[in-house]
């Protein structure tokens, strides 16, 4: 061996090449992640008008122009008027929908238990806050402080206390201008461990919870958007901007304040800001997540913001609620967001500082962090670590 130094030398190299490749091509593969494989989808609204309306015909709107398909999401939207709200007896009321979809889905007994069950109770979205025995606890009206320019909406679940108090310790710290807010169902789950005196004492302890009675399943987050919007009217209706987020995600929220406040005010009037899938579709894999069989639904998604975290303009959101009354159920949160905001006629926009999938390796460097505005996932531990590297100027990149 004429080099040894060489030959060692070299295979490093090779190795750091092999490896940089690598991470690449994982970060790619799982970047396009969610609901892939662009298809014929929908066409999008072409012009991005500030302005939300609300017009009579949605079917046109969602890009139900061509013949109407069999599947039952498809036709449903073409007939509904307004779904039926859950507290009137009217016929039958929100458990009709669900009973008429139970019957008229051919193949419904074939579908998931999760799919099944949301579509039974779908249409009813009315609950009533979970509130603690004792009293206490109660979440102040954003008149009795002061109105917040961002409100930080964090969708978590009542097991997950060391996620919420990471949040509290960390991006959602107090801050000028911002609240922090958790979105929760109920603590007594069905089967699991009843949580109400442990839940009871935190939102006693912090205030920021706010609760309501129904059960706490990703099948059911599009409830915490719902009930999120129909507080804000009665609670917070001048609050500017609204980050809904997961509690894993780790927002760099002083830069995601300045990106805000640096927006123009014509697309701030109407923002709803993430990562954007443009030309998503439904998963046909039966027995996989986010899987959606054809004859619930056909065509593809419309363009909309990775539910992991986006941020929507404050003043849409009673837009968003009469558009929700108009748009037939849909199991994912945030397809269903995307949904109505098309109703509405208005367009996501994307922002490349929002990773709402990122690999950890990644997510954990407080360097690449520091330029972006919301990462995902990430877990408690190393959401405190990454907080304090990004506020310690001895941290320099
Ligand atoms: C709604 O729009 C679609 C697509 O343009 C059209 O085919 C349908 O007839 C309209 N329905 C009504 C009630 O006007
Ligand atoms: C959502 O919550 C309601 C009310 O607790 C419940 O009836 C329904 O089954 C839940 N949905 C799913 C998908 O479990």
């Amino acid at each position: 061996m004429r080099c040894p130094k060489c030959l060692l030398c070299l295979s490093a190299l090779l190795t750091l090449l092999g490896l940089k490749v690598y991470i690449e091509w994982t970060s790619e593969s799982r970047l396009s992640k969610a609901y892939p494989a662009p298809r014929d989808t929908l066409p999008g609204p072409t012009t991005a008008n500030p302005e939300p309306t609300l017009p009579t015909n949605l079917s046109a709107r969602l890009g139900q122009t061509g013949p109407l398909p069999l599947a039952y999401w498809n036709q449903q939207q073409w007939r509904l008027g307004t779904l039926p709200s859950g507290d009137s007896a009217e016929a039958g009321g929100c458990q009709a929908w669900g009973a008429a979809a139970a019957a008229e889905i051919p193949d419904f007994a074939t579908y998931p238990e999760d799919l099944r069950r949301f579509l039974l109770s779908a249409a009813c979205r009315s609950f009533p806050r979970w509130l603690p025995r004792a009293g206490g606890g109660q979440v102040a009206s954003c008149s009795d402080t002061d109105v917040p320019y961002l409100l930080l909406a964090v969708k978590s679940e009542p097991g997950r206390f060391a996620e919420r108090q990471a949040v509290r310790q960390t991006w959602g710290s107090p801050a000028p201008g911002t609240r922090l807010l958790f979105l929760l169902g109920s603590p007594v789950g069905e089967a699991g461990p009843d949580l109400s005196s442990l839940v009871a004492w935190e939102s006693h302890r912090y205030s920021d919870l706010l609760l309501w009675d129904f059960l706490d399943v990703p099948f059911n987050r599009t409830l915490k958007d719902l009930l999120l919007l129909a507080w804000l009217g009665h609670h917070c209706p001048d609050v500017t901007f609204v980050l809904q987020v997961q509690d894993d995600a780790f927002v760099h929220t002083p830069a995601l304040l300045d990106h805000l406040q640096a927006l123009p005010p014509t697309w701030a009037r109407s923002l709803y800001l993430g990562e954007v899938f443009n030309q998503a579709t439904p998963l046909r894999k039966a027995g996989r997540p986010f899987y959606v069989p054809e004859s619930f639904f056909e065509g593809g998604y419309p363009a909309y913001a990775s539910g992991g975290g986006y941020v929507i303009a404050g003043r849409l959101a009673p837009w968003l609620l009469q558009a929700a009354a108009r748009v037939a159920p849909f199991p994912f949160d945030d397809v269903y967001t995307g949904l109505c905001f098309r109703a509405l006629g208005l367009v996501p926009r994307a922002h490349p500082g929002f990773l709402t999938d990122w690999p950890a390796d990644r997510t954990t460097n407080h360097c690449t962090v520091r330029n972006l505005l919301l990462v995902r996932p990430l877990g408690p531990q190393d959401s405190i670590r990454l907080w304090k590297q990004l506020r310690d100027p001895q941290h320099q990149c």
